[in-house]
């Protein structure tokens, strides 16, 4: 039997932005995994993909590549050299909130490599699991960066700009960040395509917006490998503002913002595809239990704090 982990992620900054080649900054959450378990099975049973949490349960053999779970597994079987229905049972199962913000499917998809790489004794390089789980990115997104697959696959802070190799990067000091769930279903596909219309009907605003969302990414780099978490937590607030131009805020978000920021959070912003899903707040790591109470009492269905370090 083999077992695979891969981590949630958080974009500190440049949602959006970066999909119109801006750059932006994302980090693995390893608070809430999605692990892949493969099992052998006897000769000529053929490969069998178990996936509970949505009951699903089927042949690799009847599945169409419109799922992106059978076509990562058809890509990583392919790639690796190995026979195109081995004997296997694959499970698969995930702690990260679906359609939140905080790379589910993509997690799901690189444990899936990396425990189909593992379980053939064949390394699997995080360039190739970005590549592979970039593909399935597609059928959940339609026009992905890039940004979910490069984090869950170099499991590392990372700089991203669409099209180029990721460049990990050392904060100065650990970052805590308390990520509140605000419960609401936000599918990253929606509000991407919302923005694209938006943007096609006013391309001078938005690329304007794009732009400055672009700056904030350069400056949020340099706070954070100088340690000046104060400035870092300004940028947050600057990039919540902007995302809120762009259209893909919510007033439920803006109240988790808000009440997080009261509470003694040193910045707060949406994270990921916004609308709902999850906000993201930056705190000194003494201060995390009176933002994460108020986060809670103010109706996020749960917190996770996570710590950024090197
Ligand atoms: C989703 O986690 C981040 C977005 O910028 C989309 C993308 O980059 O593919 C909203």
């Amino acid at each position: 039997m083999t077992t695979a982990h891969a981590p949630g992620k958080i974009i500190l900054i440049g949602e959006h932005a970066v999909v119109y080649g801006q750059p932006a900054i994302a980090v693995p959450v390893w608070e809430v995994v999605a692990t892949a378990t493969i099992t052998n099975l006897l000769k000529d049973s053929g490969c069998t993909l178990l996936a509970p949490d949505i009951n699903l349960r089927l042949r690799l053999i009847d599945a169409s590549d419109e799922l992106p779970l059978a076509l990562v597994t058809r890509l990583a079987l392919t790639h690796l050299g190995l026979p195109a229905n081995p004997d296997w049972q694959i499970k698969v199962h995930s702690q990260i909130p679906m359609a939140g913000g905080l790379g589910s499917g993509a997690a799901l998809s690189a444990a899936l490599v990396r425990a189909i790489g593992a379980h053939a004794g064949q390394p699997t390089p995080p360039a190739l699991i970005s590549e592979l789980v970039f593909a399935s990115e597609r059928l959940y997104h339609g026009t992905p960066s890039g940004i979910d697959n490069a984090t869950i696959a170099y499991e590392m802070p990372i700089w991203f700009v669409k099209g180029q190799p990721p460049v990990p990067f050392t904060p100065h000091n650990p970052l805590t960040i308390a990520i509140a769930d605000s419960g609401i279903p936000a599918p990253t596909k929606a509000t991407v395509s919302e923005v694209r219309r938006h943007w096609q009907a006013t391309p001078d605003r938005y690329a304007r917006l794009f732009a400055a969302i672009g700056q904030i990414a350069l400056a949020a780099r340099q706070a954070i490998e100088q340690g000046d978490v104060d400035e870092l937590g300004r940028l947050f607030n600057h990039n919540q503002a902007h995302l809120a131009e762009l259209g893909v805020s919510s007033a439920p978000l803006n109240t988790l913002i808000q009440v997080a920021k009261s509470a003694g959070a040193l910045g707060a912003k949406l994270s990921g595809g916004g609308r709902g899903g999850n906000v993201i707040a930056l705190v000194q790591a003494s201060h995390t239990a009176p933002v994460t109470q108020a986060l809670l009492a103010a109706g996020a269905k749960r917190v996770i704090v996570t710590t950024v370090r090197r």
